[in-house]
């Protein structure tokens, strides 16, 4: 206001300064204020009559005032101003948003109907590919599969084997192919190249037991695709049986309260790609990512329990059943990262392992050697080490081992027991949770690494150990 009035004053003095065509006048506005107006003809405008009298011009300008305010209303887009009241503009924002949503859902929808037809046409490929294989006559009866074989054994190849790649047909034929006389586990052919594919690798103490040395830098195979896979666990087993593969890889997401959904992989090759041949729904939903797979077995906490599970792949159906005497579960004694991860199964050179903690041991790490077949526990020993202080745990060769921190860049494994000996020790080697989040930490006996489930991320790590300490 008082701005207003010094602009009109120096707009005055202006006036008066004279020239020509310059009009002064002064007049009451709607509301009673005082107005001055100032107005300078333009050169070409200096021939125009003047706007006659005041009262006029007043009506005018009170006239185009409630239009300016019309057009505003009506350009800031309230279109409502017809049919009413306009509705809050938080309404407006979450409409604007909701469509945004809506056409971006469309894209996406779009999206996954071209990925559909992309697969069915590979799909279709492949079950051509197949065909061709099958039908051609075999070159070297003895050992039909074995060059394929040799590469994907070997950890991490990421290469698939031609061959194996060609059978993720629908789930019905999947199984008649993978048990194929060829690639029958139990034959002769494949006994030899296993005994062969151990001893391949051995130029230091890699069969031998020993005490973990060196955690390699993590691998990734591949990103989850939405929030359900924040957290998970994967694996392979280490003694598969019929008809699944040395090579298949099994994954469960396990964010959310009824998880039994388990994804199995023809290889590290296929999950890196994101292609499942098998899709398996667990009859009780899994509790946390404490799950593994052991001869032919997925064995998993029951959500909510400390009853634990043994699900037969080849069946499909529940083989086992028994309560963890005493565990702690659903948050009793989780890991430090929390998430149920109360007990935590784990597989070594030696058999399986649970890893958790009872009241009686006042939340020290408690490890118990499994029956695979009863699930009973055959012994127990207990560590002085709080579960909840440690980021996870696993087994190597009868020994437990825990990690310092699952968000730190660079932590360390910092704890080992010996279940041989009774005893516990600290250590320090380094490792790295290059996501910053890592939720999952399990051991592969067969091709020597550890698993992890590091935010969305699945990684693996190369592990060295150290000289054998009992023979
Ligand atoms: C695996 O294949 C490579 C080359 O293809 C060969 O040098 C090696 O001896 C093979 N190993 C086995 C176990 O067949
Ligand atoms: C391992 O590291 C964690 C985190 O730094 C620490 O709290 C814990 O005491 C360490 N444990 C041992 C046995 O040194
Ligand atoms: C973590 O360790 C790696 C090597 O092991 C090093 O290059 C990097 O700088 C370290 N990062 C931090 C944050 O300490």
């Amino acid at each position: 206001m008082l701005l207003q009035a010094v602009v009109c004053v120096l707009c005055l003095f202006a006036g008066t300064q004279g020239q020509g065509g310059a009009t002064f006048w002064r007049g009451n506005d709607r509301s009673g204020r005082c107005q001055y107006s100032f107005t300078v003809d333009s050169p070409t405008e200096a021939s125009c009559a003047t706007v006659g009298g005041g009262p006029e011009v007043e009506t005018l300008r009170s006239r185009l005032t409630v239009l300016e305010a019309l057009v505003s209303r009506l350009v800031g887009g309230e279109t409502g101003s017809r049919s009413g009241p306009a509705p809050p503009p938080g309404l407006q924002n979450a409409y604007r948003e909701v469509m945004g949503e809506k056409a971006q859902l469309q894209r996406e929808k779009d999206r996954l109907e071209r990925q559909v037809q992309e697969l069915q046409q590979r799909m279709e490929d492949l079950r051509q590919e197949a065909e061709r294989l099958r039908s051609r006559p075999c070159a070297q009866p003895a050992r039909p599969g074995s060059p394929q074989q040799n590469s994907s054994l070997q950890p991490a190849s990421g290469e698939s084997a031609p061959i194996r790649s060609g059978s993720p047909d629908p789930p019905r034929e999947d199984r008649s192919s993978i048990s194929d006389p060829a690639w029958h586990y139990g034959s002769p052919g494949y006994q030899e190249l296993k005994a062969e594919v151990t001893e391949v690798p051995a130029p230091e103490e890699t069969t031998g037991c020993g005490e973990l040395v060196v955690v390699g830098d993590p691998v990734t195979h591949r990103k989850a695709d939405s929030i359900s896979g924040k957290y998970g666990v994967w694996m392979q087993d280490p003694e598969p049986m019929a008809p699944y593969a040395p090579d298949t890889v099994w994954r469960i997401d396990t964010v959310g309260a009824d998880i039994r959904q388990i994804f199995g992989y023809e290889d590290l090759d296929q999950l890196s790609r994101g292609f499942p041949t098998k899709v398996l729904l667990l009859p009780e939903a899994v509790e946390s990512t404490g799950a593994v797979l052991y001869r032919g077995s997925l064995y998993y906490q029951r959500r909510r329990s400390r009853t634990l599970l043994r699900y037969d792949l080849a069946s499909e159906s529940i083989a086992a059943r028994r309560d963890l005497p005493h565990a702690g579960f659903h948050g009793q004694f989780p890991y430090s990262w929390g998430g149920y991860t109360d007990i935590d199964l784990a597989v070594d050179e030696q058999g399986l392992w649970a890893i958790y903690s009872t009241n009686k041991a006042k939340g020290a790490i408690v490890v118990s050697q499994l029956n695979p077949h009863s699930l009973e526990v055959e012994r127990s020993w207990e560590t002085n080490i709080r579960k909840t202080s440690v980021a996870n745990a696993f087994m190597i060769c009868g020994q437990l081992y825990t990690v310092a921190s699952y968000t730190a860049l660079n932590t360390t494994i910092n704890y080992t027991y010996d279940t041989a000996t009774g005893r516990g020790k600290e250590i320090s080697v380094p490792f790295r949770n290059r996501y910053r989040y890592n939720s999952m930490i399990d051991y592969n006996p067969v091709n020597r690494q550890l698993f992890a489930w590091d935010n969305y991320h699945m990684v693996s790590y190369t592990v060295k150990l150290g000289r054998m300490q009992t023979p």
